[in-house]
């Protein structure tokens, strides 16, 4: 049996050592392993290189991905799928484990209603997959966001500032909550959570009597902007803010103990699917176990929001 590994998507710390696990865990099984270069667009052009157990030695501590990451428009038709197909019967591959987000799944899925089984293994920072509590990267993207954020309050705690932070998060709040809660932060501006900058000014206000004389705000990306609403807390506040977006800083460096170890147990168990013959799968931690759901189903569920864990943020941050 031959099956092949591929990143697409954004980067997440963490994918090198599901890559690494899918690997060992092919060759531990007597497979042949090859590697899939950019996502989907080295699969449809060819961008194929046999793996041995030495080619993902020294990985496995590193940031972004060894196998290159790319998001691949072609792969969205038909005709990109076919190509796509025709690859694999060229190179003999039997089965592909797909590491990436939500729209990697979509592709995984059309590859595997044409005959090529695929497993998902849900590697994101923004940790916004529903079938899962956990994507790789996001332990790792968090502490990356909480360490800089500390720094801003360094600054801002020197200057009497405010300091409003957008953190990414696609269009989920979960880098954020977490983030904002870690650093004690004053509001978190999320889209689950209905935004009114009134009350966080108020907030503001409040506390200011009370003696508190420096704020972090942490926004995640895509509600509201964050130079605004600094503005507007300086206008309304009478305290300097200054805005800052921590960006693509967020997607790298080296991944914590959290991000490696699930990496590594989903990575094996998706060759464990393809051992069998299973495709259109995707594995996913559900209490802390690995399991594995149908990627339609997948793509359908709704995750929940951390509502409990916003209202402590809220109420402690006073
Ligand atoms: O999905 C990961 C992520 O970093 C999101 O948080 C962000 O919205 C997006 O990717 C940025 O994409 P790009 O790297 O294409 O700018």
């Amino acid at each position: 049996m031959k099956i092949g590994v591929l990143t697409s998507g954004g980067d997440a710390p963490g994918m090198n050592a599901a890559i690494r696990a899918a690997v060992r865990a092919g060759i531990k099984k007597g497979m042949e392993v090859v590697g899939i270069y950019r996502g989907y667009n080295g699969l449809i052009n060819g961008d194929i290189r046999p793996l041995d157990e030495r080619s993902v030695s020294d990985i496995i501590q590193r940031g972004g991905t060894a196998l290159y990451t790319a998001r691949c428009d072609e792969f969205r038709y038909k005709e990109g799928v076919d190509k796509a197909v025709k690859s694999c019967k060229e190179h003999g591959i039997d089965g592909i484990v797909v590491i990436g987000g939500d729209g990697s799944f979509r592709g995984a899925a059309d590859l595997s209603a044409a005959g090529i089984p695929c497993v998902g293994v849900p590697g994101t920072i923004d940790n916004d997959i529903a079938m899962t509590e956990y994507t790789i990267g996001y332990d790792t993207a968090m502490n990356t966001a909480m360490e800089l954020i500390d720094k801003l309050r360094d600054t801002a705690s020197s200057h009497d500032r405010c300091s409003v932070v957008e953190v990414m998060g696609r269009r989920a709040g979960y880098i954020a909550l977490n983030t904002g809660i870690a650093c004690g932060a004053i509001a978190v501006i999320t889209s689950e959570i209905p935004y009114d900058l009134d009350a966080v000014i108020n907030k503001i206000k409040n506390t200011q009597t009370t003696g508190k004389h420096h704020f972090i705000v942490v926004v995640s990306e895509g509600v509201g902007n964050a130079d605004q609403i600094a503005k507007e807390i300086e206008e309304r506040t009478g305290i300097e803010s200054r805005a800052t977006i921590l960006g693509h800083v967020q997607r790298g460096g080296s991944p914590t103990v959290r991000d490696r170890v699930e990496a590594s147990k989903m990575g094996y168990y998706a060759v464990t699917l393809l051992e069998k013959g299973i495709g259109n799968r995707v594995v996913g931690l559900k209490q802390g176990s690995v399991y594995d759901v149908d990627i339609q189903e997948a793509l359908q569920m709704k995750k929940p929001f951390l509502e409990d864990l916003y209202k402590i943020a809220d109420e402690i941050s006073f």
